[in-house]
């Protein structure tokens, strides 16, 4: 069964079936991830470009080596040391590199809409890898995929997205899939971090996160966005941590076994304290792995749409 669309620009509007059919693909790819040849030829003869636009270590890296795990030829581009410094537009880099015979385009801007610029200029399947707040599809797929893999289930459980909401394009995708996938979801935060739309999205929005934290079973922990001025939000990192930083002593309180996550990178001791982010309740580590069996499943099922 292919997917309903030709790219993938966000979880905002995906069916439910084509969630269900991205994850359940992944649990395969997972299993190469085990074997001693961690190779399969599904995309051979198919070439990716990866443009990356905006600094980034986790999605870069997971992206070029799904598709080198699915036998792609892969182009690597990075704006730095680009003819983007000379001036050349998105359109012209983006049907330049396409030019090369380029099947799929996986990119990250700082531009929110950007990805969604590029699938109308461009004939190649184009993959959001994050752009701006907006959306950050793929991670919101492997943050499914690994609370299905760790509890066995998504409907029905309460999972709260701890922090910088209004900055996090991660928030707004997990939203998205959570919610068609029949979780409850909340955030907690301050009010200043937290966009008051929303609640229209049937969200649950908390300002202390002790009275949260005794009914979730997942805790999704956001960075803070310092390089997006973030820091301008509360009075300062202290504060923050005070208020907001998950704490073994904090988890212990709540008395409930909650999984902890995030997407990194991590701001160690100010929203997460070192050892709860090292702790055995922490999959942090299990969903970068995971991304790798989440994008090679996202590209498997895009090229056949091509
Ligand atoms: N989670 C995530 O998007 O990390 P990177 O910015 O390192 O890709």
């Amino acid at each position: 069964m292919p997917l309903n669309s030709k790219h993938l620009l966000g979880l905002d509007g995906m069916s439910r079936g084509d969630l269900q059919l991205i994850l359940d693909t992944a649990v395969s790819f997972r299993e190469v991830l085990d074997r001693p040849i961690k190779k399969v030829p599904p995309l051979q003869g198919k070439t990716i470009a990866n443009m990356f636009f905006e600094s980034s270590t986790r999605t870069r890296l997971s992206f070029e080596l799904a598709e080198r795990r699915l036998s792609a030829d892969v182009l690597g581009f990075q704006a730095t040391g680009s003819s983007v410094s000379k001036g050349e537009t998105l359109k012209d880099t983006a049907r330049n590199i396409e030019a090369m015979k380029v099947d799929m385009v996986v990119m990250r801007h700082a531009a929110a809409g950007a990805p969604h610029y590029l699938s109308k200029i461009i004939d190649a399947n184009v993959v959001n890898a994050g752009d701006g707040s907006h959306e950050h599809p793929t991670q919101g797929l492997l943050d499914m995929f690994t609370i299905r893999e760790k509890l066995g289930r998504i409907e029905g459980l309460h999972v709260c997205i701890l922090g910088d909401i209004a900055h996090s394009r991660v928030a707004r995708s997990n939203i998205h899939g959570l919610k068609t996938m029949g979780a409850r979801v909340s955030v907690c935060g301050p009010a200043t971090l937290i966009p008051r739309e929303l609640e229209r999205l049937g969200v649950e929005v908390y300002h202390r996160l002790d009275e949260v934290l005794p009914e979730v079973d997942v805790l999704n922990v956001l960075r803070i966005q310092l390089e997006r001025d973030a820091g301008r939000f509360f009075p300062s990192l202290r504060e923050y941590h005070l208020q907001y930083g998950v704490t073994r002593q904090r988890l212990e309180k709540a008395g409930r076994d909650i999984t902890i996550m995030h997407p990194g990178p991590i701001n160690r001791d100010v929203e997460i304290s070192a050892d709860v982010a090292d702790s055995d309740q922490s999959v942090i580590l299990q969903q970068v792995l995971n991304g790798v069996a989440i994008r090679m499943a996202v590209l498997y099922l895009l090229s056949s749409k091509n």
